[in-house]
């Protein structure tokens, strides 16, 4: 039997769900219930009936799901999948914010650990960031852990005054400017569209700037043929899916998530064949991290 239908039985017999991130390798998209950038993800999570959840990301996912799904089995094919920003920022700087600022709100991008998120006002994802942002009632906002998210954000709600942090997601960071351009030369009608993790000077150049499913939901609905996608090249995968009438174009150093490939079919079979890889959430902190990712859903509806 093949590896994706043994996956399909197992999930049955078993009465798990997968989930899966728009990043991880095309195959285990391809035998995903719900696939999703990490807003549509949180979202679904907090609503399911299965009694297992293979989450197909990386930590910092597996994590929010164990959160807002607390008595489900969460289980991840590669527990290594990390994210290496979720770690980018610290207790000892956000205690001395809120010390130095009195009307501060702490808003910590998803991509960070539950340790982190304990101490946060609210989480936001790039898909939801600048309406909770404008939403919040403090003045000063400590945007953690992601610089560039943080500025893009900042660009969007100028009534805000932002305190950053050096955070940074080094995929998307690695997208050069110049290697945006050079495409741009090659192909002269592409739209460049890219993620709000991309630096400045990429996103200056952006006909779209958005998250994974805002990328997607923009090349659907536009009468372009041709982009040039500035996020990670696992997006291909649904982009290609869903319009295989357009082309599209990565940089020269195409940006790729180890972290994310290392979710592969044969670990996702393994995984639901043993249920091993649960992701625990210690319970010291499950109280105070879980806040934030609610109040998330919350301001976003
Ligand atoms: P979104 O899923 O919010 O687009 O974020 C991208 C990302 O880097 C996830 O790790
Ligand atoms: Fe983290 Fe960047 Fe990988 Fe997303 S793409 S999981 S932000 S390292």
């Amino acid at each position: 039997m093949e590896i994706a239908d043994r996956i399909k039985q197992l999930k049955k017999e078993k009465n798990a769900v997968i989930m899966a991130h728009y990043y991880v390798p095309g195959e285990v998209q391809a035998v995903a219930d719900y696939i999703g950038d990490s807003y549509y993800l949180s979202k679904v999570a907090e609503e399911l009936k299965e009694r297992i959840i293979v989450f197909c990301g990386v930590s910092f996912m597996g994590e929010s799901a164990k959160l807002l799904s607390p008595n489900k089995k969460v289980l991840m094919p590669d527990r290594c999948a990390d994210c290496p920003m979720a770690h980018m920022a610290d207790r000892e700087t956000i205690r001395k914010m809120r010390e130095a600022y009195d009307d501060l709100a702490v808003v910590c991008y998803i991509n960070s650990t539950a340790e982190l998120k304990q101490y946060a006002d609210v989480c936001v994802t790039s898909a939801n960031a600048v309406k909770i942002v404008k939403a919040l009632p403090q003045k000063y906002i400590f945007f953690i852990p992601d610089r560039n998210l943080a500025r893009y954000v900042a660009e969007q709600a100028p009534e805000k005054t932002f305190v950053y942090n050096e955070g940074f997601c080094p995929v998307h960071e690695e997208i050069r400017p110049e290697e945006v351009l050079a495409e741009q030369e090659r192909h002269p009608g592409a739209l460049i569209l890219a993620h709000p993790e991309c630096r400045k000077e990429v996103l200056e150049r952006s006909d779209y700037v958005g998250s994974t499913s805002g990328i997607l939901r923009y090349v659907s609905q536009s009468d372009g043929r041709e982009f040039i996608v500035c996020t990670e090249e696992g997006v291909s995968y649904k982009l290609r899916q869903d319009n295989p009438e357009k082309t599209f174009y990565f940089p020269k150093t195409v940006p790729v998530c180890t972290d994310m490939k290392l979710n592969t079919l044969e670990k996702l079979l393994r995984v639901l064949e043993h249920e091993d890889n649960e992701v625990h959430v210690p319970e010291s902190l499950q109280q105070e991290a879980v806040e934030p990712l609610k109040k998330m859903l919350e301001l976003a509806k």
